[in-house]
């Protein structure tokens, strides 16, 4: 065979590859790099026509040619393999892609939860007392001897103490019974003008029933400064309690007995249902007694390092739910904790 043919068939094996290399390059996909092995390394592939028509050439010709034939054929089944590879990688990426979990993306499905109804009354009840010109504090949940009673002139063995049904810890804490327990802390880290109230949760070791829940929720409120008097107490309860309740209400104080206030008395409010016309909510009296509250007891100041000479001031406390139970028509004070979707779902 002439030289110059030997070199011809040289230079074509160059150009497939050439051209193949091109085409597998610009291939995207499976179905098209198989046409192409075909097509460049079949039976009936160019490569292989060459081969077959070195028939006649000389045994150094034949293995110049074979072996560069060979070389091209493993060159091109190289590219497509490592083509194949990538798009099988990029198909793998897509999918990865596709189905990968943000965790960032809200539920769908899930229906959104609303704020308890104690919860609101608790926004509502501080934004009306902050109107005035309180402001909010919150009770330990566990507290000790002095705060809870000591320091609101309730000594060790005072009678008085078993008003108040308690829950005592091992190490001789307690779980509070009253947010009262805040009134020692408030008004000794305070100079008068004092005007504060003190929401959270309290706990009594008692039974429970339709009016009675272990687990109930106070607001406490005080104000001391100079000259302050009784009238000014009921003052400022009519008019946070015709705010809660949207209308104008009348209310009443009479004498009862707290170690922490003196005079003591529980307030009681013009029935909210009746007008005050007497119904079977306020047993025909036309009051609702709600609360206790009284002029805090001098020794009570003095214990805060407040002088009874120059200052005087009111304190109160009344439960949270009930106030909640008479505004929506609640009749069990345990339905509030109880977890009844049925029931938290109404408001
Ligand atoms: N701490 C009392 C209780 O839980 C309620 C109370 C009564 C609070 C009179 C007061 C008050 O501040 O003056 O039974």
């Amino acid at each position: 065979m002439e030289n110059s043919k030997v070199e011809d068939l040289l230079s074509k094996i160059n150009t497939l590859l050439d051209e193949a290399g091109t085409k597998i390059n610009a291939a995207d996909n499976l179905q098209i790099l198989e046409a192409l092995r075909v097509e460049y390394l079949g039976r009936k592939s160019q490569l292989i026509d060459i081969l077959k028509g070195i028939k006649d050439a000389e045994p150094s010709q034949k293995a110049k040619l074979g072996q560069r034939s060979n070389l091209a054929k493993s060159q091109i089944e190289n590219k497509i393999q490592e083509k194949i590879k990538q798009i099988k990688e990029k198909e793998l990426k897509a999918i990865e892609l596709q189905e990968e979990i943000d965790i960032s993306i809200p539920p769908s499905g899930i229906k959104k939860g609303h704020k308890h109804l104690i919860t609101t009354t608790i926004e509502e009840v501080e934004d009306i007392f902050m109107r005035m010109g309180f402001e909010v504090h919150y009770p330990y949940a566990i507290d000790d001897d002095y705060h809870n009673f000591e320091s609101l002139n309730i000594p060790p063995g005072h009678p008085a103490r078993d008003s108040w049904d308690t829950f005592w810890t091992e190490q001789g804490k307690i779980a509070i019974t009253h947010t009262s327990s805040m009134q020692n802390r408030i008004l000794s880290q305070q100079k008068p003008p004092v005007r504060a109230i003190v929401i959270g949760r309290c706990f009594r070791n008692e039974a429970t029933d339709a009016r009675h829940e272990h687990t109930f929720t106070q607001v406490e409120g005080v104000y001391v400064d100079k000259g302050i008097t009784l009238p000014d107490m009921l003052g400022t309860l009519k008019e946070f309690f015709s705010k809660y309740y949207k209308k104008d209400l009348a209310v009443k104080f009479t004498p009862d007995f707290f170690p922490f206030v003196e005079p003591g008395g529980m307030m009681s409010l013009s029935c909210i249902l009746c007008n005050g016309e007497g119904c079977k909510v306020c047993k025909q009296t036309g009051w609702l007694e709600l609360l206790g509250c009284g002029m805090i007891h001098p020794k009570v100041l003095e214990m805060a390092g407040i002088d009874p000479k120059t200052y005087s001031g009111f304190a109160w406390g009344f439960g949270l739910e009930r106030l909640i139970m008479l505004k929506n028509n609640i009749n069990d004070i345990r339905l509030f904790n109880s977890g009844d979707l049925d029931f938290i779902k109404q408001f």
